[in-house]
């Protein structure tokens, strides 16, 4: 069984993450002993309340994945895009070929579902990150029939939102795909990320089984 992390700010200095140089291989150190294998750095893009530096995104990158291998943990790149109205759709694509998207907590913003159409015919497939946190969201609503049924978004929970009213909602319903840290710099969230995953181990064979179809 492989675990994968596919939501993380763990880049120091390129986003909002909290995770200094000099702490990186002590974090890697708790996946590695969470038994977490797989790590996407996710720096926000797009994000108006986050002041992304994508200059330093590719380097930092380079420099992570090398600490971590030391930890025997693969790394990718990819982003957490935020969705609304923009015209140039620049995220970086997990794997290639999904891209993690969040947006405003409390409202759809103007052309949303516009823009989740877009991505989704340019051929990727969206990842809605911690589903839990948007008002405007609920397993039986009419806006995520669409989302999943039509767009076919995939679905991620955060490990600390999987223990909130909301959390758990998503989770019993069966529709989660993905339980992910949202990691910005906490020490105790790969291990928070083991556990959650054994009360729900539906989400844990999916996440393992996407990764043994997508990137062994
Ligand atoms: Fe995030």
């Amino acid at each position: 069984m492989t675990i994968i992390d596919i939501h993380t700010h763990l880049l120091p200095k390129v986003d909002d993450s909290m995770l200094k140089r000099r702490r990186f291989s002590a974090m890697m150190g708790k996946y590695r002993e969470a038994g977490i294998d797989r790590i996407v750095f996710s720096p926000h893009i797009d994000d108006p309340y986050v002041d992304t530096r994508r200059d330093r995104i590719e380097s930092t990158f380079e420099w992570a994945a090398a600490k971590a291998a030391k930890f025997g943990i693969t790394c990718h790149l990819g982003c957490e895009f935020y969705v609304r109205d923009q015209e140039r759709l620049d995220f970086i694509p997990h794997f290639g070929t999904h891209v993690l998207c969040e947006t405003d907590t409390s409202f759809a913003p103007q052309g949303y579902l516009d823009t989740v159409r877009r991505i989704t015919d340019s051929g990727y497939r969206v990842i809605l990150a911690h589903v839990e946190r948007y008002r405007f969201l609920s397993p039986e609503c009419e806006l995520f029939r669409q989302l999943h049924e039509e767009y076919g978004c995939l679905v991620q929970v955060n490990a600390r939102g999987a223990r909130t009213d909301m959390g758990r909602t998503w989770l019993r319903s069966g529709l989660v795909d993905f339980i992910a840290t949202d990691n910005h710099g906490d020490e105790s969230l790969p291990l928070a990320l083991y556990e959650i995953l054994g009360q729900y181990p539906y989400v844990a064979r999916r996440m393992n089984a996407f990764v043994q179809d997508n990137l062994d």
